[in-house]
């Protein structure tokens, strides 16, 4: 299989300026940031004390950073890792204008690029269908949290692959979960690695999306 990583750098770098447009991508409409920081904080929470805990999170294909920021807004240490150079200087960007820290760093999300850092939450939303291999990646970011730290994957299946529609990159077809993949598989492929998961259904909830949608769309969230 040829390595599709440049061809998927050059996609998102050349979608980044237009990214934030999408209202789930931007979060510019009240409802849906108010929506996203709602689901985020009960998945990135406070511990049972019920006193917020300071987190730090790892956000891979961190994009522009909108997540990024409102966990950085509750408080949590965000480090955000993008393939895109330009997604990058945008997430940047997005947190400096909020008067919010944050780092991020251009890198390949299935390793990512902190060392030895440990996080107690590592956040990816989307990515998982665009990665070569993401049962490694998943093998390396439960490698990369604490004893008793959380994987909260927020994915889909939108479509199938080869269905009609823009073309994404040469070679994208051969990608494992290109189109998304179920909440089941996923599933599958996480439980082996976790102490435990549930799956959150979001389809149901126009508000995270900026409208009704169809499709099957879900967060995961994992303790190890
Ligand atoms: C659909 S966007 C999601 C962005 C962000 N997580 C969000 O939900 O708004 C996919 C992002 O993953 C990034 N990406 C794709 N492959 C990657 C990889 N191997 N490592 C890191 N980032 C990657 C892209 O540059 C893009 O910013």
């Amino acid at each position: 299989m040829s390595d599709p990583t440049v061809a998927i750098t050059a996609y998102w770098d050349a979608a980044a300026p237009t990214f934030d447009d999408e209202p789930d991508h931007g979060l510019r409409r009240a409802d849906t940031r108010a929506a996203w920081a709602r689901v985020l904080s009960s998945w990135v929470s406070a511990g049972p004390s019920g006193v917020l805990d300071v987190l730090d999170v790892l956000d891979v294909g961190c994009g522009t950073g909108s997540l990024s920021l409102l966990l950085a807004e509750a408080g949590h240490r965000v480090t955000g890792v993008d393939l895109a150079p330009r997604m990058v200087e945008r997430a940047e960007a997005k947190l400096a204008a909020a008067g919010r820290s944050g780092r991020f760093l251009v890198g390949d999300a299935a390793v990512p690029p902190t060392g030895s850092e440990r996080y107690d939450v590592l956040l990816s939303r989307h990515l998982l269908w665009t990665l070569p291999d993401p049962d490694a990646a998943l093998r390396a970011w439960v490698a990369r949290l604490r004893p008793g730290g959380r994987l909260v994957l927020v994915e889909g299946r939108w479509r199938e692959a080869g269905q009609s529609g823009a073309p994404y990159v040469a070679g994208a077809a051969s990608l494992p979960w290109y189109g998304g993949v179920t909440a089941a598989d996923l599933a599958a492929a996480v439980r082996p690695l976790v102490a435990d998961l549930r799956i959150e259904p979001l389809s149901g909830d126009p508000e995270l999306w900026g409208g009704p949608v169809s499709d099957e769309r879900y967060a995961l969230i994992a303790r190890i």
